[in-house]
């Protein structure tokens, strides 16, 4: 099947290879909209911790995913996540902890929590103009996306970029654990059988070892401008 081709830019990656940063100065340079996929997962992950709910249960895990009310909202100024309000209550920085990282990518296996996101995301993204940010945009959510990137550095490049965004938020960090946990997180979120992390066929991929964030920028930049969309040029 042929997918419709979409305005909209996916940028898949493994954790902590900067596709946040990325993705949403790509977003304002195209004046596009920022959707950080994972934010959602760590999301769904949050609820299950905060109601008590084992993932493996299926009804309890059916009922939070149809009752739970999620919004994205953008970044505060200077700030890269956005605001996840969960039932209208501000999330902040406890989605954001390593822990709701594993956590996320635990849930984020379960046929249920992909379903549901996965469909939320195509609402979100129908009207196209987004940039997608996540593990499956570019092969399962929005195939159709002109344009698609593979956000991929090593990890320990990518342990010590996460290490020193956490001691910016005046967090203690154990570098050590972080890259433990990231290798971790890429095996489980590679293998797993549903959605697993991998480059689309049709994606460009950009190690980002040893580049900044302006230079990946202007490379997905370049590529937006010279490949056109739907027709026009
Ligand atoms: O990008 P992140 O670190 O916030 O994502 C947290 C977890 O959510 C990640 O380890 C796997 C899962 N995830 C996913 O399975 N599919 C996505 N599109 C985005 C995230």
């Amino acid at each position: 099947m042929v997918a419709i081709k979409q305005r909209i830019v996916t940028i898949d990656g493994p954790s902590g290879g900067g596709k946040s940063t990325v993705s949403r100065a790509l977003a304002v340079k195209l004046r596009f909209t920022y959707l950080d996929t994972g934010a959602m997962y760590r999301a769904v992950a949050f609820q299950c911790r905060q109601q008590g709910v084992d993932p493996a249960d299926d009804h309890r895990l059916e009922t939070l995913l149809s009752t739970f009310r999620m919004e994205l909202l953008p970044p505060d100024p200077g700030e890269d996540d956005v605001r996840v309000l969960i039932d209208g209550q501000e999330m902040g920085s406890q989605l954001r902890t390593p822990e709701m990282g594993m956590l996320a990518s635990q849930v984020s296996a379960l046929p249920q929590v992909r379903q549901t996101l996965t469909r939320l995301q195509r609402e979100i993204g129908a009207g196209g103009r987004i940039v997608a940010e996540g593990r499956d945009t570019g092969t399962v959510v929005f195939p159709g996306a002109v344009w698609k990137f593979f956000l991929d550095a090593s990890p320990e490049v990518r342990a010590r970029r996460r290490a020193a965004q956490l001691r910016n938020k005046g967090e203690l960090v154990d570098e050590r654990q972080l890259l433990a946990q990231i290798i971790q997180r890429d095996r489980d979120d590679r293998e797993r059988p549903i959605a697993p992390l991998m480059a689309a066929l049709d994606a460009l991929t950009i190690d980002s070892t040893g580049l900044s964030v302006d230079e990946v920028v202007r490379q997905m930049y370049d590529r937006v401008l010279a490949v056109s969309c739907c027709g026009e040029k």
